[in-house]
């Protein structure tokens, strides 16, 4: 099949190069010169284990473009995958979609191509952008909504062996073209109506922020009563009914579509005269986690004005260069606020745009050279490798807040660290 995607952003990418995967003829098209230009020279513009050699083993099926009208030419499905950020008001913005469907020609060279919705968009969006095609004249415009589930750093692995493919149209058939696009992978087809569809992804992401935020409140009061947060975690994780999953206690969860989506569903709700209180609970819960590191550090050190911080890890999580919403951003400014030196590393991603008076390492023992404490922000495995009595001998003071729950606890307290993780016994 011929698909075009607009949108070479990460989820763009992933998708486009996944479908040339399966056979499919793939052109993705992007508002960036820079990042047509990089994809062509067949570089990566984003940080994807297994991406390039993907884009490289496909590139016969794949193209690149700037031009709308080379898109769309003899594409039977176009695929919208622009970027969907909230605005002031929460809502999300959805100027970019609007802009991928008022630049689509009234006529078009398919006979029945398929709009395809994989980017995250509130309930109602499909509706609205049904009436606006058939008032343009393209009602033999199919439309259907496709969410993604793509979790950065296991991307591919999640298009390829997806949990479920959520596929809702408004025509039945339009619904049967879109998942035979899918035929080959072993997975659950989950056919809706179009705003279950869309329905389907806030309420996925807003399950998943809760469970985060629900065990980092456990986490929270485990450390008040004495109890570890990572047993209890096992505990509960074990009976079927729960599960094991999305139950890591930390210092809260980040990335580019957690936030956004959770906040999108409350405005959402509130917009449709629905007031969401987990959900506010759920957001202020992770606001007030990623500062409590704070107090962790002036519990032990006093005022940290001029006391230097190692921030280990940038990235929102491990195995992505990306920081969007990550909890090490509202940390180092916490920390800077509080009038600490800060310092940071992070194996992949680059601090230096977001983080203004951050002192960016090459190391993670030169970000602890003469410092008072290492924050482990992102569970990056190379920080478990970490010579950690190379790291001890070159602090000033021996402290570790384990913000992952990821380090040895025993062994750090053997070489003469403080150790102090999240809902875990303090010493
Ligand atoms: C995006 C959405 O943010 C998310 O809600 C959705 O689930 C999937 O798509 P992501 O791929 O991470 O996620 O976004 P981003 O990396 O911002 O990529 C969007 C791309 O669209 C960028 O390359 C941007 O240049 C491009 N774009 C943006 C267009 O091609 N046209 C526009 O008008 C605006
Ligand atoms: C998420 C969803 O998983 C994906 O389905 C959706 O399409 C996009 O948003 P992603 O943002 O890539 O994917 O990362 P994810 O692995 O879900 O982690 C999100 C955040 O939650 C990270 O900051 C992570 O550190 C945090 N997290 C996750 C926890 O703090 N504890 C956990 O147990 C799990």
């Amino acid at each position: 099949m011929n698909i075009s995607i607009f949108g070479a952003g990460y989820v763009g990418l992933v998708t486009g190069a996944c479908f040339a995967e399966l056979g499919h003829e793939v052109v993705l098209r992007d508002v960036l010169e820079d990042r047509i230009a990089v994809l062509d020279e067949g570089r990566m513009p984003i940080f994807e284990p297994g991406l390039e050699e993907l884009v490289e083993r496909n590139r016969k099926r794949m193209s690149f473009t700037l031009d709308v009208a080379e898109a769309i030419e003899g594409a039977e499905f176009l695929f919208i995958a622009v970027g969907t950020p909230p605005t002031y008001s929460g809502d999300a913005d959805l100027s970019a979609v609007w802009t991928v469907i008022d630049e689509l020609p009234r006529d078009l060279d398919v006979e029945r191509p398929i709009v395809v919705m994989k980017s995250t968009v509130p309930v109602g969006t499909g509706a609205s952008v049904r009436a606006a095609l058939d008032a343009r004249g393209l009602a033999s415009v199919g439309y259907v909504s496709n969410p993604e589930f793509l979790a950065e750093g296991t991307a591919i692995a999640g298009f390829m062996r997806p949990d479920r493919i959520v596929v809702g149209a408004f025509e039945e058939t339009d619904g049967d073209r879109v998942a035979s696009l899918y035929a080959g992978l072993d997975a659950p087809i989950v056919r809706t109506s179009v705003p279950s569809a869309e329905m389907v992804k806030l309420a996925s992401n807003a399950f998943l922020t809760t469970r985060v935020s629900f065990i980092n409140e456990i986490a929270n009061v485990c450390e008040l009563v004495g109890a570890d947060v990572t047993d209890v975690a096992t505990g509960v994780g074990l009976d079927h009914r729960l599960g094991p999953h999305f139950l890591r206690a930390g210092l809260g969860w980040g990335g580019s579509c957690f936030g956004k989506d959770v906040s999108a569903l409350k405005q959402l709700a509130g917009n449709s005269g629905y007031h969401f209180q987990l959900l506010s609970a759920v957001i202020e819960v992770n606001e007030l986690q990623k500062r409590r590191v704070v107090a962790k550090l002036q519990r032990r050190l006093g005022s940290l004005r001029g006391k230097k911080v190692a921030l280990l890890g940038l990235a929102f999580k491990p195995g992505t260069d990306d920081m969007r919403e990550a909890p090490s951003l509202v940390l180092a400014g916490r920390l800077l606020a509080e009038g600490a030196d800060v310092t940071a590393w992070d194996p992949v991603a680059d601090g230096r745009v977001l983080l203004h008076g951050v002192e960016i390492a090459g190391s993670a023992l030169d970000a602890l050279a003469g410092a008072d404490a290492a924050v482990l922000v992102t569970e990056w495995p190379e920080l478990r490798e970490l010579d950690w009595s190379q790291a001890a001998s070159r602090m000033r003071n021996r402290l570790v807040v384990d913000g992952r729950n990821m380090l040895d606890a025993a062994e750090l307290r053997k070489l003469g660290f403080q150790y102090e993780g999240i809902g875990r016994q303090v010493e």
